[in-house]
């Protein structure tokens, strides 16, 4: 077992194979948080919890402590701790008081399944154990059941809550976070992962400080703008040093997760659905299921914490065939052709594309309704016959003869203004009566909080599937939400919308991907907008950026990286200059960035020269030697391209190394050359020193000591370079 409660000392141990996460039992009553961190054997607590009172701070119960002081597992507000509190309630007297207090605990082997949400999960029940804890406030007939997996091989464990109304009457709940953890000092940065569109995922560091630092989406959707994924690292955390704290939501949807550095100078984290536009109405006898936060603990700095991350998805997030089969190399037409594109054209990228080595033909938008631009269609899932004539069928059939697979680019969770479904079924998008229906990119957002809808997409896209030979499927979404409002649902339930637009979306996600297995679905929201666990559960890559430029590709795939792994990225080679932004890059560099991820060419084919086709018939060869292990290996990070105390980021350098520690890929960037600007040296990690490396296709063999101590000259010119390494050991 992996988790313990020791009757004596009232203290459940959860630990997983370098980490304990310890909780007392505080008379009976309080669940105190005592620690997180370095495993401990047998902790005992006695003299862990710290049980104070302070001026003005009303003494908990007339008790001699108050919870204002204490570590908690999963505070309540409104009584005497002033913290950000957990959960907030309305019970139907319009008290807002919920005092939970224990009320017993299980303990099982395994992970249970989360009703209607993504979630990790386990193959047999030896590999986690999982504690339910139960809080109850008798008074009113709330109960709250703390879920905890801790992973017997993985650094991580989820936290998620289940609220239950066992009383007579409805229970107005406010606010539902999935994880709350407080810590003691507040010698910490917060890290976060902002951005944009175009700029996803910047890494970003700032020292805590008393007060609220939170990171949040009000977008219905996880966002460009911050990931739902956050640090908390000790000062001097690195990539191989200090302590990590990594936090994140399972979820696709609005949410907050932050941190509060309290009087006492002690820091709570959270992490949950944000409570921002949300309300739901827990009727008698009814539970509200929160979703899943991954917590992951590394004593070594950010690399760990990455790679264990990265493990749990690739292993146990992403479900499905594709799970452990090499991604195929794609190409895709967005843009090579924009709208612009009839048979003949597509016909002729294919059989370029064939050339070169390629597998995988994907149709971006355009195909459908009477769509030559971004004004109309979305919802007219049905062919355009004046660019197809054969349709999607006749189109499949032929990319197949070629010898190349298909896929399609899909929205299914949009409608235009301009199309037969809007027209038909003006009230299906979320809207607000009487108030301007906004559009972004000339488009409103269907409503998935109603069963009605959810049901047409899967019809509709499932037709499509069923009909024609499709491999892959491209699942876009374009825009934020506005005017959050459902026609379905009553005045007293609108704020529940956001939250069951996400469970809509989500019953759609399995309903279409378990009827399609053997279908690879790639996940995108005008790129990187809804790269989150929540998405990979159902698609296991994401469209990492509509930022196709290798330079700024570095950065997005690096911040990327802190918490998903590398066959979660798709990254494409896109044409010179680049469509976002101007700048030349060789063909060399594009091909080993996007190497360095989930590989795929967004080009127009027919426009590359001769030498051009040759290099790429190359890069196609090099990623299909490499794609195994580079998909499901362990990465490390080894030079930041952001700015940061001790770099400048102008160097970026990464490697993966195959789990059995046989194959590396290495790669090394250079944004601007610097004459005499020192010696750059590649400096490879995670080898056996005493073991011999052969550099395939250079003839040349070093010791594993001599290339991590020593390493390799870097020596390069110009500005955009890149060099690439294929390690073997001997
Ligand atoms: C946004 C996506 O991120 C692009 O790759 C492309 O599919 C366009 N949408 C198509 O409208």
């Amino acid at each position: 077992m992996s988790i313990i409660f020791d009757e004596q000392s009232k203290v459940f141990h959860l630990q997983t194979s370098k980490t304990s996460y310890i909780i007392h039992l505080w008379r009976g009553k309080y669940l105190v948080h005592v620690y997180w961190g370095k495993k401990i054997k047998t902790p005992d607590i006695s003299n862990a919890v710290v049980n104070r009172v302070g001026g003005f701070t009303p003494n908990t119960d007339n008790e001699d402590y108050s919870l204002d002081y204490m570590n908690q597992e999963y505070p309540t507000g409104l009584g005497t701790d002033y913290r950000v509190p957990a959960i907030s309630v309305v019970y139907a007297d319009g008290s807002r008081n919920a005092k939970l207090l224990y009320d017993g605990y299980k303990i099982m082997s395994g992970k249970p399944k989360l009703q209607g949400l993504p979630a990790t999960y386990v193959e047999s029940d030896e590999e986690a154990d999982t504690l339910y804890i139960t809080l109850s406030d008798k008074l009113k007939g709330l109960k709250v059941i703390l879920m905890y997996t801790a992973f017997h091989n993985l650094d991580a464990i989820t936290r998620t809550v289940k609220v239950i109304n066992e009383s007579n009457d409805n229970i107005l709940l406010e606010k539902v976070l999935s994880a709350s953890v407080d810590f003691e000092t507040y010698d910490y940065d917060f890290i976060d992962f902002h951005g944009a569109w175009g700029k996803e995922r910047f890494m970003e560091r700032t020292p805590l400080r008393h007060g609220i630092q939170v990171i949040d989406s009000k977008r219905g959707s996880s966002s460009h703008q911050l990931n739902p994924f956050f640090i908390m690292a000790s000062k001097d955390a690195n990539e191989e040093y200090g302590e990590a704290y990594g936090f994140n939501l399972v979820y696709s949807g609005n949410f907050t997760g932050g941190i509060e550095v309290d009087c006492a100078d002690k820091p709570r984290v959270w992490m949950g659905i944000n409570e921002y536009d949300f309300s739901w109405k827990l009727e008698p006898g009814q539970e509200f299921q929160a979703p899943e936060v991954v917590m992951v603990y590394s004593g070594k700095g950010f690399g760990p914490m990455s790679r264990t991350y990265h493990k749990l998805y690739r292993t146990r997030l992403v479900r499905g065939k594709y799970r452990d089969e090499p991604r195929p190399i794609l190409i895709n037409n967005w843009e090579a052709t924009y709208f612009d594109f009839d048979e003949d054209k597509i016909i002729g990228l294919a059989k370029a594309a064939k050339e070169l080595g390629i597998e995988l033909f994907v149709l971006d938008d355009g195909w459908f309704g009477k769509r030559n631009g971004d004004d109309c269609s979305l919802g007219d899932w049905y062919v355009n016959k004046e660019k197809l004539p054969n349709g999607i069928t006749g189109l499949a059939k032929k990319i197949n003869e070629i010898g190349l697979k298909f896929g399609l680019w899909i929205e299914p969770e949009m409608v235009s203004v301009d199309s037969d479904l809007y027209r038909t079924h003006p009230d299906w998008c979320i809207h607000v009566p009487d108030r301007v229906r906004t559009e972004a990119r000339n488009q409103l957002i269907l409503d998935l909080s109603r069963k009605e809808v959810c049901d047409y997409i899967v019809d509709t896209i499932g037709g499509i599937l069923q009909e024609s030979d499709i491999s892959y499927i491209k699942w876009d979404m374009n825009r934020n939400m506005s005017e959050f409002g459902s026609a379905g649902l009553p005045a007293d339930r609108q704020k529940e919308m956001p939250h069951r637009y996400m469970l809509g979306l989500y019953d759609v996600m399995e309903r279409i991907t378990s009827a399609y297995p053997d279908v690879l679905f790639e996940g995108c929201s005008g790129g990187g907008g809804r790269f989150d666990p929540g998405i990979l559960y159902y698609m296991p890559q994401i469209w990492t950026s509509d930022d196709t430029d290798a330079m700024e590709r570095l950065r997005i795939q690096y911040g990327t990286s802190m918490c998903y792994p590398v066959s979660a990225m798709g990254a494409h080679v896109s044409a010179i200059p680049n469509h976002q932004t101007g700048r030349v890059t060789s063909l060399k560099t594009r091909g080993d960035v996007a190497m360095s991820g989930n590989f795929g060419y967004e080009l127009d084919l027919m426009k590359l020269t001769d030498e051009e086709k040759e290099e790429i018939k190359a890069q196609v060869k090099q990623y299909k030697e490499l794609r195994t292990f580079v998909q499901a290996g362990d990465m490390y990070r080894l030079k930041s391209p952001f700015i940061t105390t001790n770099n400048d980021g102008n160097d970026t350098a990464w490697m993966v190394i195959s789990e059995d520690g046989t194959d590396i890929f290495a790669a090394y960037f250079r944004k601007s050359c610097i004459v005499n600007g020192g010696i750059y040296r590649m400096k490879f990690t995670a080898l056996e020193p005493d073991s011999t490396y052969e550099i395939v296709g250079e003839n040349m063999k070093y010791s594993g000591d001599e290339l991590m101590e020593i390493g390799l000259i870097v020596d390069m010119w110009g500005d955009y370079t890149s060099r690439v390494w294929r390690l073997k050991k001997i």
